[in-house]
């Protein structure tokens, strides 16, 4: 995270600093469906829960909502799927790919794998052997950054 502050705001916030443990919110894009965004804790706060608690806080608010799927792009696949997401394909979040990732300042170097939950328990299709990831790959059809 960073914070670009000055005068009596940046002291505020210094002295708020050593309670903040995180962020997160919740974006519905559509009547079906909202992402995870903005996720990351403090560095000296990782690995006790916070990040896990954070996310399951969104998927609760999604699931008060009404929503049946909740997904997140990420680099750390690996946590989501500790939260209980499945890695899938962006190829099957067109909400997201063909809405706001074509207009991504990110999109010519995206990396990102799409992560998915849905919330009646069922099991999303999960990302095929082989199956490129990342917007650039999938849908620019080259590597992220060349
Ligand atoms: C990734 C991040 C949100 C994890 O938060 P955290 O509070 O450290 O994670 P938690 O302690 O809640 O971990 C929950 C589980 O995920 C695992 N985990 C956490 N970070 C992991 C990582 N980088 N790679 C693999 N597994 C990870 C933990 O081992 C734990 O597993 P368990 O179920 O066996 O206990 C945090 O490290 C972070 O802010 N990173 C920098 C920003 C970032 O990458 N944000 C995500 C963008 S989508």
């Amino acid at each position: 995270m960073s914070y670009t502050l000055r005068g009596r705001a940046e002291s505020r916030l210094a002295a708020l600093l050593p309670v903040l443990l995180g962020c997160c919110a919740l974006a519905v894009l559509t009547r079906d469906l909202a992402e995870v965004r903005s996720l990351a804790v403090h560095p000296e706060r990782s690995g006790r829960g916070v990040g896990r608690a954070l996310v399951l806080e969104c998927v609760e608010q999604a699931r008060r909502l009404g929503l049946r799927r909740v997904f997140a792009l990420t680099l750390v696949p690996e946590f989501f799927e500790r939260c209980g997401f499945t890695l899938t394909s962006l190829g099957h979040l067109p909400e997201k790919s063909a809405s706001e990732c074509p207009v991504c300042p990110k999109r010519f170097a995206c990396d990102e794998q799409a992560m998915l939950l849905h919330l009646d328990g069922s099991k999303p299709l999960p990302l095929a052997a082989g199956e490129p990831w990342g917007y650039t790959r999938l849908f620019l059809g080259r590597e992220p950054g060349s």
